[in-house]
């Protein structure tokens, strides 16, 4: 497939919430045209104010630079599937749920071209399930998006058993206009790359603190200033090549028989589900908070986003003949 500029090509996207409103914003960032279709009326109406701010953020980060009238000129929020006809790309990006997916593929397949690339947000659906609900399943992918989606550098193609590796090869070299450092999955796997890397690494931490060996805070300390004082820059392999690989067999062998290996989910979750403990957004979870705290980890997190993201420009996965000396772009 040929090299297309993003400028050529107008990118669908049905779902309006959180995640499809920050991908809209990573699409106009990149110069896409883009329909953004609200498939709940009332979206229509609340969504380009959530855009308008997002773009508002995206200037504050430095993460845009021309006048938001630029941006917004090339979008078109509207409830009728119809307008998404000239579409390359339609991403999907509704609640979680099979059945309103579906749904929302029929009225897709309906008004696109046989060769449209029609992809799914999903976090946890299999790429092959959904596949099935749509025609033409082989233009059919998963496309994972971190939130915010203009300020992270995540982006997980994943093909279903039907998916054609062309349509996959064509969306990856997209990416990287998109800002991203892409990764593909050339068949989905449960949890996908990363969600499978980190409930491996959930269930070990949970562990850990069920059997009284270590608080929370420690286990959420020993990770952000261990692992988070490499895992950006490297990953896993290249930290342990990094580390030299000579002890490794050795401490696999003896440490992988110790590593909990439990297939029931940990009592505490089951507390949590059943007093609807829901972190952040009802003050209560593994942690407890207060409103005025819950809001400062949100902006908080905005804000390590936006340093997270310029970070990775200075060291990109191939990393740039000479070591740069950090300069923070503001
Ligand atoms: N939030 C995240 O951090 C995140 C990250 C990666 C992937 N995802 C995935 O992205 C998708 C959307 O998640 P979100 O966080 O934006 O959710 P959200 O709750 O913010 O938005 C949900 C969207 O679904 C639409 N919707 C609700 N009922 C509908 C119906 N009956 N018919 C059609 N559409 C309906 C809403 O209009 C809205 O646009 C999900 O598949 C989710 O798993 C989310």
């Amino acid at each position: 497939m040929k090299t297309i500029e993003p400028t050529e090509i107008s990118v669908g996207v049905v779902g309006l919430g959180l995640m499809g409103s920050s991908i809209i914003v990573s699409l106009l960032k990149a110069g896409h045209e883009v329909i953004a279709v609200a498939p709940v009326a009332e979206e229509a109406i609340v969504a380009p104010q959530r855009i308008l701010e997002q773009i508002s953020i995206c200037r504050d980060l430095n993460l845009l630079d021309d006048p938001i009238t630029t941006y917004l000129e090339k979008l078109t929020v509207t409830e009728d599937y119809s307008r998404l006809a000239g579409c390359g790309i339609v991403l999907e990006c509704v609640v979680e749920k099979i059945e309103i997916k579906e749904q929302v593929y029929r009225k897709i397949a309906e008004v696109v071209g046989n060769d449209t690339v029609v992809a799914t947000n999903t976090s946890a659906i299999a790429i092959s399930t959904l596949q099935k609900h749509i025609s033409h399943p082989e233009r059919f992918l998963g496309i994972h998006w971190a939130e915010p989606a203009y300020a992270t550098r995540f982006l997980e193609i994943t093909c279903g058993q039907k998916t054609y590796s062309s349509y996959a090869d064509w969306i990856y070299n997209l990416a990287e206009r998109w800002d991203k450092e892409p990764t593909l999955l050339k068949k989905d796997i449960h949890g996908f790359i990363t969600n499978r890397l980190m409930y491996a690494v959930c269930r070990e931490a949970l562990n850990i603190v069920e059997t009284g060996q270590a608080s929370l805070d420690d286990v959420d300390k020993s990770f952000r200033y261990d692992v988070g004082s490499w895992i950006s820059l490297m990953g896993i392999f290249r930290r342990m090549d990094f580390l030299g690989l000579k002890d490794y067999f050795e401490i696999f062998s003896n440490t992988f028989p110790v590593l909990c290996n439990s297939d029931k989910v940990p009592e505490v979750m089951q507390k949590l589900v059943d007093t609807d403990a829901r972190g952040i957004y009802n003050y209560r979870g593994l942690y407890n908070y207060t409103a005025e705290e819950a809001a400062r980890w949100e902006e908080t997190f905005k804000m390590f986003n936006g340093e997270i993201y310029f970070l990775a420009t200075l060291f990109p996965s191939r990393l740039p003949k000479e070591v740069q000396t950090v300069k923070w772009p503001k």
